[in-house]
This record gives C-alpha cells, sequence and structure tokens, in this order.
C-alpha cells in the first residue's frame, strides 16, 4: 500500500499526547496503519526566517514540522486564517478582514510549507491536506511538479457562494480548490454550497454528482464525508470516568440539582453569549425550575492574539457575572463559568453525569462535543442533548432536541423540556443517536474518506 502523507497547521507531535484529541489519534492511525508521514507547522516561533525543518521518526510514521517566524505566524495564522478565513467560512461577514499584508503571508507560508515538503515525497505517496490553513498547498505543489493523489478535507462551513465572493482574492484561494483530486466537506449543505461556488463565481462547471470541472478543463471530485468520534473508546472512558475524583467533586457540588454542562474552545462562532442569555431567559421564563439546574461551561481561551476573541472573553466575563449577580442565591450559583481545559477522560466522567448536553454554536462544520456528549451518557439514564441546527451534526443527530441559538426563548424552552424529560424518552432518543455514532465512527470516516481519495 502506498504511503499516506497527512499535511495540517498543527502537527500532534508524539510526544505532545495531551492535545492530541480524537482526530490526532485517528490520523495517526491512518498512518500507523500504512506507514507515512505527517506534515505541518512545529509549533514553534523564532525570531529569524521561517523554513527550518524538523524531522523525528515514531515507529512508521515520519513527522516533519517547519518553524514559523513571529512575523509569519502573525499574518498567516492569527491574520489571513483566523481573521480573514475562519469569519468569512462561519458566515459572519461582519468580523472579515480585508487586510492585503496578511493575504500574502498566507500564500508565503503555503508556498514555503510546499516547498519543505516536496523533497520527502515519494511519488506513490498519497496526500490528505487539512482545513482552511492549507487550501492553496496542492496548488503549490502541483506547481513544483507533483502530481500525486491529493486530497483535502474542510473541517469548518462551507458558507453559501455570495459571501464567499465577497473576498476580493476569492478565485485564488476557493477556484483553488480545484488543484485536490477530491474536496471533502462535512454535509451535503456544504458540499452542494460549493458546488454552486464553482457553477455561479469559479469559473468551473458541475458535470455529475460531486463532479466538478475547471475552465481549464481539469477535473476533480467533491464529497461529504461528515467526521465522527471514536464512540466505543469513549464510551468506555466515560463509564470509569464518572468514579475520578474530579468528576466525583463536581457531583458532590450539585447538592442533587441537575446539570447543563457546555464545552467549547473560546470563539465566537460558539454562541456562547447568546447561550448564557438563553440561559438567563430560561431563569425568567420557567422560575419553576430555578434553583435545580447549575449551568457549568468550560471555555478554554483560543487565538487570545486575535482581537475580536480578547472581545468576547470580556463580554463573557460581563454577562456571566451579570447572570449570577441577579439571579444567584446565597446556596446557588447559576452559572459556573471556567477559563480551563481538563483532560479528555474527565471531560467524558463530566458529560456523563450532566443531565443537558448544551451545544448551540451559531455555525459549526461539525461539531464533536455534540457527538462525545452523546456517547458519554449512561445507557440506562442518559441526558439531552440540546443541538444548534446550525452545527453540521444536527444534520445526523435528528433525536436531540434542536434548537435556533439566536431564538432566546426556543434555546430557553428546550432547556425546559430537557430538565423534565420522562426517562424512556431519554432512552428512546439517545438509543437512535447512539447506534448511529456506533455505526458511523471516526475510524469508518477516515475509511470513506481514504476510500473516495483512492478512487477519485
Ligand atoms: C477548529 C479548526 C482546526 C483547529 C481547531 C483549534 O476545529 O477546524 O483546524 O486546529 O479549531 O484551533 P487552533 O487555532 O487552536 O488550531
Amino acid at each position: 500500500m502506498s504511503r499516506l502523507v497527512v499535511v495540517s497547521n498543527r502537527v500532534a507531535l508524539p510526544h505532545n499526547n495531551d492535545r492530541a484529541g480524537g482526530l490526532a489519534v485517528a490520523l495517526r492511525a491512518a498512518l500507523a496503519e500504512r506507514g507515512g508521514m505527517w506534515f505541518g507547522w512545529s509549533g514553534r516561533r523564532i525570531r529569524g526566517e521561517s523554513g527550518e525543518r524538523h524531522v523525528e521518526q515514531d515507529g512508521n510514521i515520519t513527522y516533519c514540522t517547519v518553524d514559523l517566524s513571529y512575523r509569519d505566524f502573525d499574518a498567516y495564522y492569527n491574520g489571513f486564517a483566523n481573521r480573514t478565513l475562519w469569519p468569512l467560512l462561519h458566515f459572519r461577514m461582519d468580523l472579515v478582514d480585508y487586510n492585503r499584508e496578511t493575504w500574502a503571508a498566507y500564500r508565503r507560508v503555503n508556498a514555503l510549507f510546499a516547498e519543505r515538503l516536496v523533497p520527502e515525497l515519494r511519488k506513490d505517496d498519497v496526500l490528505w491536506v487539512h482545513d482552511y490553513h492549507v487550501i492553496p498547498l496542492a496548488q503549490e505543489l502541483r506547481e513544483r511538479g507533483v502530481d500525486n493523489r491529493i486530497g483535502f478535507f474542510l473541517h469548518v462551513p462551507m458558507p453559501s457562494s455570495d459571501l464567499l465572493a465577497a473576498l476580493p482574492a476569492h478565485r485564488e484561494v476557493f477556484a483553488a480548490l480545484s488543484s485536490y483530486d477530491l474536496v471533502g466537506f462535512q454535509t451535503t449543505r456544504d458540499l452542494e454550497r460549493f458546488q454552486d461556488y464553482v457553477r455561479l463565481f469559479g469559473g468551473g462547471r458541475l458535470i455529475g454528482p460531486g463532479q466538478l470541472e475547471t475552465a481549464g478543463g481539469r477535473r476533480f471530485r467533491a464529497g461529504a464525508f461528515p467526521i465522527s468520534i471514536d464512540t466505543k473508546t469513549i464510551a468506555r472512558q466515560a463509564a470509569v470516568a464518572w468514579r475520578r475524583s474530579a468528576v466525583q467533586t463536581l457531583r458532590a457540588s450539585l447538592t442533587g440539582r441537575q446539570l447543563a454542562i457546555g464545552v467549547d474552545r473560546l470563539d465566537y462562532s460558539k454562541g456562547l453569549p447568546e447561550r448564557f442569555r438563553a440561559f438567563e431567559r430560561h431563569l425568567e421564563r420557567h422560575p419553576d425550575q430555578r434553583g435545580k439546574l447549575t449551568y457549568l461551561q468550560i471555555a478554554p481561551p483560543s487565538r487570545g492574539e486575535v482581537p475580536e476573541y480578547q472581545a468576547l472573553r470580556r463580554e463573557l466575563e460581563g454577562l456571566s457575572g451579570h447572570i449570577n449577580g441577579l439571579h444567584a442565591a446565597p446556596d446557588w450559583t447559576p452559572v459556573r463559568y471556567v477559563n480551563r481545559n481538563f483532560p479528555h477522560d474527565v471531560l467524558t466522567g463530566f458529560f456523563r453525569i450532566a443531565n443537558i448536553g448544551l451545544v448551540t454554536p451559531l455555525r459549526d462544520g461539525m461539531n464533536l462535543v455534540a457527538k462525545e456528549y452523546v456517547a458519554a451518557q449512561d445507557p440506562d439514564n442518559p441526558g439531552v442533548l440540546v443541538l444548534s441546527r446550525f452545527a453540521g451534526a444536527a444534520s445526523e443527530m435528528t433525536e436531540a432536541l434542536q434548537v435556533n441559538p439566536y431564538d432566546l426563548d426556543g434555546v430557553a424552552d428546550a432547556i425546559a423540556q430537557a430538565f423534565e424529560m420522562p426517562l424512556a424518552e431519554r432512552r428512546q432518543r439517545w438509543r437512535a443517536m447512539m447506534d448511529s455514532l456506533e455505526r458511523h465512527d471516526i475510524n469508518a470516516w477516515r475509511r470513506s474518506y481514504l476510500g473516495a481519495l483512492s478512487a477519485a
């Protein structure tokens, strides 16, 4: 079997297991199965020039990473990736930054990645490139004579073509996806919006379902491959993790009250201010439940050098203080707001003891917390998932209580419905979602993508 080469901005290096989430573990498994290389940013910012390469071997996996200068990192990652593409891809045109210098740096870093990767490649390697940081990579590789099979997977949403076309460089960014052999999206809606873009603004055409052709005649494929979790491992982990002291301490602190939990990176796409307000609305609309439900929001800070993220952090500090000041009782704090991360198995224990999972992003490519919350439940006494209809997960998890995260009354009423839901209904909803997560786990995801890539 040919080698697999995975490319992504962040690389889960072998000695760095704390950060390795389910996706990292699955990609490593894919690499270990056939041998291969993981290529990307080293995680190091340096004072000098970008480009120093580090190579590390772990079993049959080679990790090859590249240092970036402070200046390049700032413009490529904090700038074009996270102040231009991230808001645009999450339908937030109001937050898009149009800086031409960060766009130049984004191209420069992608060209540098291609330059450093080319000497490492073997003739029959299959490449799998991940996410919006490295969209132009295939084009850069093709210009350097690489004609290997190259696939791309977009972890975030693909917005409507009108939004994409608002980016001055939209052709250079999005039409460049045609240099891949297969472009993967999270849902069929994302796929359809991309196909519309190619047709309406990208100068290409649709020649069949999932088959596209550029103006220059290059044919490529696109498809929907909803990402998932390691369902069995998470269920197993949660079944023992609830005994851990951090989980028991949390449970004891509830003194018999129900728990609603949210776990999200501190990101404006996650709808946290709206969720806080919806929880407050629940207190106002359902006074009979007041004092009987505690909401724990875990929100580790993310991209803290980007001004929009700093502003969000301040906003949430204000909101949680406001809600608690107004609604708390001497023996009850409605919102517990925690800006730090926890070991993954502790989180699964938290999920298991939480009666309600609140996953209400304004937009999300998939949202794996929704899937993990379900996988972590006690089959005999499962909790209820309240899920935004704007998360990719909503298209599969139809038995969740689906909400529009902007509709505060609707979210408040869904929380109340979850609070009161009878056991039989909770079980029936949970079983249906769990069956689908068992059938379609992270390994099924990577197999179906890689199968489609080798057939493309
Ligand atoms: C999202 C993106 C990933 C990214 C992750 C964490 O899930 O799709 O590409 O790695 O957020 O964000 P960060 O900026 O810390 O890498």
